[in-house]
């Protein structure tokens, strides 16, 4: 058994210590928000954050989540940062086919966690392993750029 504990909530797994933590929260736990694309930490469809920081949940096994917590797209709107990216995206009209956009999002959290007013190349830069089959890239830094500074875009 192990414990794996998403979003604050401790989980006791009966998977093998090399399960992929995206399969565990996927299949086991059953939060499906988190998407599988590659498998192969080369899409960032499957990002979520361990103990904060981006991770490919497809390729990181649950062994290495021990004592820490991982976050997904379930819980973006339980902190101020989450909430406003996730505002901006719906205002910024984001989503098209929406496979990539847990994703997405969730890389864009740990930028502005890391750099609360992100330049250009800081979202280039964060936002580069993240692929988007639908070409919204340009709305997605639009959206950056709104969650940075929310009073700004709305002005
Ligand atoms: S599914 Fe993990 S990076 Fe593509
Ligand atoms: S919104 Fe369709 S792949 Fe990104």
């Amino acid at each position: 058994m192990i414990t794996l504990k998403v979003n604050g909530k401790e989980h006791e797994l009966d998977v093998t210590d090399d399960m992929p933590i995206l399969w565990a929260i996927r299949d086991v736990v059953g939060m499906t928000g988190t998407k599988f694309g590659c498998g192969m930490a080369l899409c960032g469809a499957c990002t979520v954050h361990l103990d904060g920081a981006p991770i490919r949940s497809c390729v990181t096994p649950v062994s290495a989540a021990s004592g820490k917590n991982v976050t997904t797209i379930e819980s973006v709107s339980d902190t101020e940062i989450g909430k406003r990216v996730q505002d901006a995206w719906i205002a910024e009209e984001v989503v098209q086919c929406g496979y990539c956009q847990s994703g997405q999002i969730m890389s864009a959290i740990a930028l502005l966690k890391d750099k609360p007013t992100p330049t250009d190349a800081d979202i280039d830069s964060a936002m580069s392993g993240n692929i988007c089959r639908c070409g919204t890239y340009v709305r997605i830094r639009a959206a950056i750029k709104r969650a940075a500074n929310p009073v700004k875009a709305e002005a």
